[in-house]
């Protein structure tokens, strides 16, 4: 999740495009570069790091030029560095892009590239895009552009401008963000309304796959095969605090409704077309994974709970034995643990203290460390022997949400690739759990879509004046509950405890009072029948 944003007027753009980034700076910020054309050049400046970083080189980039494109990069392919920060150009020095998103097939596409003697100076997914259009120009960035399209596969927006045509800015996107601001003798492209909010209030979205070619005197929309499209404006009346939370009145709400893109970027090229799981950078060969004895996962808070889902896919799917500890008790103790030993670290930041003191005790007695973490850089990532990345985007809301679904995720394509290097589940079974995983993303969204919101106002509504909550499930859902009741004791203040549904006839089941809300995770699972007996039990005792 990067931010983009493009100008194109009479005035000079440097400043208006790095005041665009810092609007778009809550997205990510490991990196950031410009792109504009001067005297039928590109001045390119880059720089690695927050913003400030780039404020305080902007000085180099010469501020004549009036129209050109920026980015905030929040690092998934490649390091964040000078090299790998966007606009990326092509060869021959004609073409820049900026791309937010993931190309799926951008292995395929740079061989290919390559073997017909293009050079790439990043490890970036993106830089294919800048070849793809210096391949395929003849005359019209419009048309390289739509002929780039139709060879990416993936979700992504992007953002080009050549030197051959010096007066427009082409963009299009597929399932990601990208939004046209219309001025005055100026127009204005991001991948956020925030970027040029200070500058304008009408908009237009632009649909997946329309090309969107931005002059300084209009903005026109054409299908790829170049029909045009008739597209009005529309007028935001968002306060500038309210367009960064894209509407919402939270960043937390703005991050629920995020999920559905953290799960299909967690996904995103990680299973080939054929479901089967491929996680690069484990650190662990084939052959290490099969003479695995143990995992022992280490992880606080919601990361925790993301781990005991794994500790069940781990258990079930792969047959190996599971050890789970906060990492704060677990730092402490004198684990049994030696080099058979996968211990499997889970950190949003990648920072926390007590799981990297988990880390390394656990290096230190000879096990290999997998961090599995959403942060590029992080502590995490340089002390661990491999690294599995979520991909959830910046989290700014203190209360995980995306972050933990991206966990669970990631813990579950794990799961699935050792089962099947392990042997422990036939092929057929692991293609089947695949193709479910890759049905998430839109069933998510589509219960967000639907009405989500309302439902959920008016349980909320009927509840919220409750003193106390109890949480109950079973397997998997017994973590969901943890992470539920977690959620409503740091976001409502409201006491709620979290137990395996069969431990609630052993005491606390005198905790609740006539009509005290129990929520219970009861899905389509194996423990079905035994959770909806639990309910039961309750209602029969008169409480619920
Ligand atoms: O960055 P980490 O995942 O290591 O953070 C661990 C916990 O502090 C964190 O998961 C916390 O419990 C959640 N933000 C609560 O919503």
């Amino acid at each position: 999740m990067c931010g983009i944003v493009g100008y194109i007027g009479d005035r000079p753009c440097r400043d208006i495009l790095f005041r665009g980034l810092r609007k778009l700076e809550y997205r990510g910020y490991d990196s950031a570069g410009i792109s504009v054309i001067r005297e039928g050049r590109f001045d390119l400046l880059h720089s690695v790091g927050n913003l400030d970083k780039m404020e305080s080189v902007l000085h180099q980039l010469e501020d004549g030029s009036t129209m050109g494109i920026a980015h905030t990069r929040w690092a998934t392919h490649g390091r964040p560095s000078n090299e790998n920060a966007h606009p990326h150009t092509d060869c021959s020095g004609r073409f820049a892009i900026v791309l937010n998103g993931i190309v799926e097939n951008y292995l395929a596409l740079r061989v290919r590239l390559q073997e017909e003697g293009h050079t790439f100076t990043s490890e970036t997914d993106a830089e294919v895009v800048a070849h793809l259009l210096e391949r395929s120009y003849n005359g019209s960035l419009r048309g390289a552009v739509a002929e780039a399209y139709r060879q990416m596969e993936g979700h992504f927006t992007f953002v080009a401008i050549t030197t051959e045509e010096p007066d427009a800015i082409v963009a299009v996107r597929k399932e990601t963000p990208l939004v046209v601001g219309l001025g005055e003798g100026e127009n204005f492209v991001a991948s956020a309304v925030p970027a040029f909010l200070a500058e304008t209030r009408s908009v237009i979205f632009p649909d997946d796959g329309e090309l969107v070619v931005v002059e300084r005197g209009g903005v026109d929309f054409f299908t790829l095969e170049g029909e045009p499209v008739r597209r009005e404006p529309e007028q935001v009346d968002w306060d500038e605090d309210a367009a960064e939370k894209g509407g919402y009145e939270t960043f937390m709400l703005k991050e629920i409704h995020e999920q559905a893109v953290a799960l299909a970027d967690t996904l995103s090229q990680r299973l080939t077309h054929e479901g089967v799981v491929e996680l690069e950078g484990l650190g662990l060969t084939e052959a290490s994974a099969r003479a695995l004895g143990q995992v022992v996962i280490v992880a606080c808070g919601t990361s925790y709970h993301a781990g005991l889902v794994g500790k069940y896919a781990l258990e079930r799917w792969a047959r190996i034995p599971v050890e789970i500890d906060v990492a704060s008790e677990f730092r402490y103790r004198d684990p049994v643990i030696g080099p058979n030993t996968l211990c499997v670290a889970i950190s949003q930041s990648g920072e926390t203290a007590d799981t990297l003191a988990a880390m390394r005790l656990a290096r230190g007695a000879g096990a290999r460390v997998l961090a599995v973490t959403n942060i590029v850089g992080s502590q995490a990532t340089r002390e661990a022997d491999g690294v599995l990345f979520t991909r959830a985007g910046l989290e700014i809301g203190v209360a995980a949400t995306k972050t933990f679904l991206a966990q669970v995720l990631a813990v579950l394509l794990l799961a699935l690739w050792l089962a099947e290097v392990r042997g422990t589940l036939p092929a057929r079974r692991v293609r089947e759990l695949t193709q479910e995983l890759r049905r998430i993303p839109t069933l998510l969204n589509s219960y967000l879509e639907d009405s989500a919101d309302a439902e959920i106002e008016r349980v909320a509504r009927e509840y919220a004046h409750h003193p106390f909550f109890l949480y109950l499930g079973r397997n998997i859902g017994l973590p969901v509950c943890l992470e539920g009741a977690l959620k409503l004791k740091e976001i409502s203040y409201i006491p709620t405890e979290a137990y395996a549904a069969g431990e609630m006839k052993h005491g606390p089941i005198a905790l609740l009072d006539q009509g005290s809300p129990v929520v219970v995770v009861a899905t389509d699972s194996h423990v079905y029948d035994k959770v909806v007996s639990n309910i039961q039990e309750v209602k029969a005792r008169g409480r619920a």
